[in-house]
């Protein structure tokens, strides 16, 4: 494995999932699933199998759908929750189990009602029963930022011994600062040594959900999970966008280390995600929000005229964000200006099969529709290269 190489788990369909207002159906998480693979996401958290008969088929359908991603599944530890895990991301042909319990005292006397003795045999017998399925086991700490390190090491070297080799450290309630989880991730990742790769898992209660993840990084953590948008339990997780873009965009701070995200389908999927759930991102949101890359005061105007880079960090087009063209879309325009639309819009590589398709498709909404979107045409063309995949 590469040491300077960031494995990159989304958890949109399934931390995300779990923020109010945003389930999904299965259709919508297998379109979600495939353009988080054309992300180059390396792991897809795909959803928690045994919550219900519809997340165990989303999570199965698809992992018969997406080759180029490890599909995973997140379970208790508990024998059934690991065995619908198995069952379903077994159709991939990369596959992982991911399975925790709680290792922080107030999770373990007042939520388990279990000793540390009993939280170790548990984790020890989640993680041999997931290997029976899989050879790829995730196991996390839960609560990790509030357990304390000499507990956290013990069950670390039991889980490792029972054949995990990924051990998250998620900062469940979001309650550490940057300086606090970077020293303990630097202490258990010394602590791992190449015995496992050490993740971190940030929720945003007090907002420092990425700059935990980017400390973290600093400090050790090989994996990072993320969501789209930042989606999540409360006030969500750390966002992909914003982790992804701050490593590649301060090589002074983060050196030769990389994710194997292909950036310029950061703002696709962020549109995707925020027109299937209805929950868009606030408008000064990093990266992805409408004003990321709007400049309304004058004097910012005058230097962005002079040189872009008097007032933007980052390149628009290398998250894929396109400036709107002029063109407005209704039921007289022809092919070739909805050709125009859709490139601009990033999907250049579409046949012209699908570009046919997707034309007749988009003529019958502008006859129902006064203004056909951005996002209407985003739509239209996802779900016909979908069907194409079919
Ligand atoms: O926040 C958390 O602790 C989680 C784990 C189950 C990974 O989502
Ligand atoms: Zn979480």
């Amino acid at each position: 494995m590469d040491k300077n190489r960031i494995i990159v788990l989304d958890t949109t369909l399934r931390d995300g999932e779990q923020s109010p207002g945003c389930s999904m159906n299965t259709d919508e998480k297998i379109k979600v699933a495939l353009q988080l693979e054309k992300l180059g996401v390396d792991v897809i958290e795909a959803g928690f199998a045994a919550a219900s008969p519809g997340d165990f088929d989303a999570v199965s359908r698809i992992a018969e759908m997406v080759k180029n991603s490890s599909i995973c599944s997140l379970s208790r530890a508990i024998e059934n929750d690991i065995k619908q895990s198995g069952l379903a991301v077994c159709k991939a042909p990369l596959h992982r189990i991911h399975t925790f319990i709680a290792t922080s005292p107030i999770h373990m006397k007042y939520k388990l009602k279990m000793s540390e003795a009993e939280v170790i045999k548990r984790a020890v017998h989640a993680v041999e029963y997931a290997r029976t399925f899989v050879d790829d086991v995730e196991f996390s700490l839960e609560d990790a930022g509030r357990s304390e390190i000499s507990f956290m090491k013990e069950v670390m070297d039991a889980v490792i011994a029972a054949g995990a080799s990924t051990i998250n450290l998620p900062d469940t309630v979001g309650y550490r600062l940057p300086t606090e989880l970077g020293a303990m991730v630097k202490e258990l990742s010394d602590f791992a040594g190449d015995r496992a790769i050490i993740s971190v898992h940030n929720h945003n209660d007090l907002g420092l959900a990425t700059a935990n993840t980017l400390s973290a990084v600093l400090n050790g953590a090989r994996q990072i999970e993320v969501t789209v948008n930042g989606l999540g339990e409360r006030a969500g997780n750390s966002a992909l966008e914003e982790a992804v873009m701050a490593i590649k965009t301060r090589k002074d701070a983060f050196g030769d280390l990389y994710t194997n995200i292909n950036t310029k389908e950061i703002y696709p999927a962020s549109r995707l995600v925020a027109t299937i759930t209805g929950v868009e991102p606030q408008q000064n949101k990093a990266i992805v929000g409408k004003n990321a890359f709007s400049h309304e005061s004058g004097i910012h105007q005058d230097g962005m005229l002079k040189n872009q880079e008097t007032y933007e960090i980052m390149k628009p087009e290398d998250v894929g964000v396109y400036k709107e063209s002029n063109l407005i879309l209704g039921k007289h325009s022809g092919r070739a200006a909805f050709r125009d639309k859709i490139v601009h819009l990033g999907f250049d590589k579409i046949s012209e099969e699908e570009l046919n398709t997707a034309f007749e498709k988009f003529k019958a909404l502008a006859d129902k529709k006064k203004d056909v979107t951005d996002d209407d045409i985003r739509m239209l063309v996802t779900d016909e290269s979908l069907n194409h995949d079919k």
